[in-house]
């Protein structure tokens, strides 16, 4: 499912899936009736039953209706076997690190990553257990062939990335990860399983921050996870229903399922959007550099072309002027709101080195994002509007 393809069929089987594969899902509402819109299954407990009568779920903690119908769908929607949908982004990728890499175990990451990501790796893998780590330029393959040994337990690449908007070319890291047996998990959070299929392209394990694209509205923190391992699932599987406890609420799983039916017309527009932008802003004297997957002018443009079926709504942009000038174009913006998050129907700008100090110094160092890096996450709002408040908001 890539954006070469000709068969425009692919696409129309995920917006099909997208909306509601009802074959999936528990249609029966129990009065009388078949939902449309399944229920959401707020019961902590259910009857135990035998024979014939028998549930499905006990306990919610482990499993629950609400939650098994999005989690099929999300396996879906990325072409794999198990899906499993968790509190947070953050639940869904440390669970996946803790089940993939013992103590003292070895990963090797890419270096541009969300900065929590960074945080968890920096802070627990490597301060409280032990493990190595190695943060590599995995832009190129061959970095991440050196940095990879017969005792690597991860690879972990999040492209497109976090706030840099660097690509890593996920066939060719697969490659290696098969040459030396290490599992592969990508961060698909930036495109959105509708921009790209990590699975397809020869991944183990895909994983997601459900807050953004997957929900869409800004008004529920999850995340997700995708794969066809099944030494991973079950280990992750495992920490979701008992070990960690750390599985999506039925009511966020009700909001999620609800973001998913709109995904592929949401990015859709994301994208028309977020090239009118992208253009905007690479004419504008002010503005030093824009990252945007789907400019001719990104030096991995070509790699988006061929790993992506779009280019989301995900851009950042170097302005050219000084700090003070900086915070007046954040606080001069009307339409855009700054503040931290993407991924949801309303335009958000993050600026790095103002908003998040303590995290862009840590970056800095690893991933050199530049003092005036301003993230845009582009919405769904008229394009005029958003090119009218940049245009007034910059100097
Ligand atoms: C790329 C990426 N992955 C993971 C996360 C973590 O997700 P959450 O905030 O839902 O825990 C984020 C959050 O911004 C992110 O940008």
């Amino acid at each position: 499912m890539t954006r070469n393809d000709d068969d425009r069929s692919d696409r129309n089987r995920f917006a099909t899936v997208a909306v509601g594969a009802a074959e999936t899902e528990p249609r029966r509402s129990g009065g009388g009736a078949n939902d449309v819109v399944p229920p959401v299954h707020l019961s902590t407990t259910f009857e135990w039953a035998t024979g014939e009568d028998a549930n499905e779920h006990d306990y919610s903690r482990e499993s629950n209706p609400t939650r098994a119908a999005l989690e099929a769908r999300l396996a879906r929607l990325e072409g794999g076997e198990h899906g499993l949908a968790f509190a947070s982004g953050m639940a869904a990728t440390s669970t996946t690190m803790l089940s993939l890499v013992p103590p003292g175990g070895h990963v090797v990451s890419s270096d541009s990553i969300y900065s929590g990501t960074e945080k968890l790796l920096t802070e627990h893998l490597v301060g409280r257990l032990g493990v190595d780590v190695d943060f590599v330029d995995a832009r190129d393959p061959d970095r991440v062939a050196d940095a990879v040994d017969a005792d690597t337990d991860l690879i972990w690449a999040e492209t497109p990335s976090n706030p840099l908007i660097r690509l890593y070319d996920i066939r060719s890291i697969a490659d290696v990860a098969d040459e030396y047996d290490v599992a592969f998990a990508v961060d698909g959070t930036f495109a959105s399983p509708y921009c790209q299929a990590p699975l397809e392209l020869g991944a183990d394990v895909v994983v997601h921050s459900t807050t953004k694209y997957l929900n869409g509205h800004s008004d529920s923190i999850g995340g997700a996870v995708v794969t066809d391992d099944e030494e991973a699932f079950e280990r992750s599987a495992f920490a979701q229903r008992v070990g960690l406890g750390n599985g999506l609420s039925p009511f966020d799983c009700f909001l999620v399922a609800r973001g998913v039916k709109t995904l592929p017309a949401r990015m859709e527009r994301h994208e028309r959007n977020a090239t009118a932008v992208a253009r905007f802003l690479e004419d504008h004297d002010r503005v030093d550099r824009v990252r945007y997957p789907g400019l001719e002018s990104h030096p991995q443009h070509d790699l988006a072309r061929e790993q992506m079926s779009g280019y989301g709504g995900m851009l950042s942009f170097e302005f050219d002027g000084t700090p003070v000038e900086l915070e007046a174009f954040a606080e001069g913006l009307e339409v855009f709101t700054p503040g931290a998050s993407l991924g949801g129907v309303e335009s958000l700008v993050e600026v790095p080195s103002l908003m998040l100090p303590e995290e862009f110094a840590r970056s800095e160092e690893s991933a050199e994002v530049p003092e005036t890096l301003v993230r845009v996450s582009v919405g769904l709002e008229d394009v005029r509007d958003l090119r009218e408040d940049l245009r007034n908001a910059l100097p």
